[in-house]
């Protein structure tokens, strides 16, 4: 029987097919790249939100402290983000008519929460708490970075698990005075002495099971 095709169809066949199979572990390569960039884990650029709320204006220029708004951070699990009625008790006075609070009021007069999109996110089968590693002396700045230098808030650590190992395997150099726990610019070589004595007094576990994140 003639052939249907010509015998270069052939070749050519076999190079679509064998493209078509480059392509699709080029594919997944690419997408595992991805996932391993900053962009994947989403450090590094900010997310959108229905406020132009601005760390720098509140924390640096108002010298407002972290717990104000995120009070949550050393009793609960989450730090959890502030009710429009947090905003209002100052913005009912302050910059009362600036149209960039307009969504603020709306919410406020009509009771309809302000849907804030999350920035920092592990997986559901990790376990996080924030108040025990702000009890045992780990400031914000550890894990945020320079959150009153942000315009909009952005995630800098990978918040992956060998980033969460790395300190819990040797957290001393991490800790830090209760007092200094929501400052921005502390450091243990400027108080050597406030650092050791956070060493000493929290003598935190070295916890390194995997049952302390996945349980
Ligand atoms: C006046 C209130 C206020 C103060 C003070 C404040 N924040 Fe926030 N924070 C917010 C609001 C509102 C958001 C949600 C919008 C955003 O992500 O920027 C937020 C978001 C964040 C997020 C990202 C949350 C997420 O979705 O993952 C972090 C981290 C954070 N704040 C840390 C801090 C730290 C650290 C301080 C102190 C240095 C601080 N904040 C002070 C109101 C505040
Ligand atoms: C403790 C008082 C206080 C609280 C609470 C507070 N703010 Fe502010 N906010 C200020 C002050 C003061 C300014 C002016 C800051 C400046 O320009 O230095 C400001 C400025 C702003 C601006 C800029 C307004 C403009 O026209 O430039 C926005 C937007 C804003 N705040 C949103 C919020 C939101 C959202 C919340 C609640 C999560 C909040 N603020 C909570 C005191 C507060
Ligand atoms: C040991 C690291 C670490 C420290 C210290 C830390 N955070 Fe976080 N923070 C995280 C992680 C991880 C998440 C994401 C949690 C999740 O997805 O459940 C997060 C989430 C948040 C959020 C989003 C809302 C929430 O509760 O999930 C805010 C706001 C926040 N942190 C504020 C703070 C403030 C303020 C401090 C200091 C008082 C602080 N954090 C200290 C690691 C840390
Ligand atoms: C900068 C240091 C640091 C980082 C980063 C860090 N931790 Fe911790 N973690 C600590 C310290 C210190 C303790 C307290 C140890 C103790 O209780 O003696 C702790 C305690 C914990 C506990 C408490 C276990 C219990 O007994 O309830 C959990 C859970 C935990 N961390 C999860 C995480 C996860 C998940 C991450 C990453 C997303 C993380 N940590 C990142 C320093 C850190
Ligand atoms: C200090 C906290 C912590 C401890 C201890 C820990 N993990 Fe994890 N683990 C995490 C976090 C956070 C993630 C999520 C990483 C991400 O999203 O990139 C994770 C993810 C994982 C995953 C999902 C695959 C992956 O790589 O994303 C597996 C499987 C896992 N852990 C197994 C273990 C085992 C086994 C141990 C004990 C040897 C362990 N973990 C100890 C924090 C921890």
């Amino acid at each position: 029987m003639a052939r249907l095709f010509p015998k270069w169809t052939d070749t050519a066949f076999k190079v679509v097919l064998g493209g078509l199979g480059a392509g699709a572990v080029g594919g997944l390569t690419l997408v595992m790249l991805y996932m391993r960039t900053p962009y994947g884990e989403a450090a590094e650029y900010p997310i959108d939100q229905p406020v132009q709320f601005d760390h720098r204006h509140h924390v640096e220029d108002d010298q407002i402290d972290c717990r104000y708004c995120h009070s949550g951070a050393e009793r609960s699990s989450y730090a959890g983000i502030p009710a429009t009625e947090v905003c209002m008790g100052c913005h009912n006075q302050v910059w009362n008519q600036s149209p960039m609070l307009e969504p603020v009021r709306r919410s406020y007069f009509s009771g309809e929460a302000l849907e804030w999109n999350r920035v920092h996110h592990v997986p559901d089968f990790v376990y996080f708490n924030h108040s025990i590693h702000v009890n045992k002396g780990v400031g914000c700045v550890s894990c945020h970075g320079r959150v009153d230098q942000m315009a909009l808030d952005y995630q800098v650590a990978p918040l992956t698990m060998g980033w969460c190992l790395d300190c819990h395997r040797n957290p001393e150099p991490n800790l830090r005075p209760q007092s200094q726990i929501t400052s921005m610019t502390w450091t243990a070589e400027q108080d050597p002495k406030g650092h050791e004595q956070a060493v000493t007094e929290y003598n935190v576990r070295h916890l390194t099971n995997c049952t302390t994140c996945h349980r």
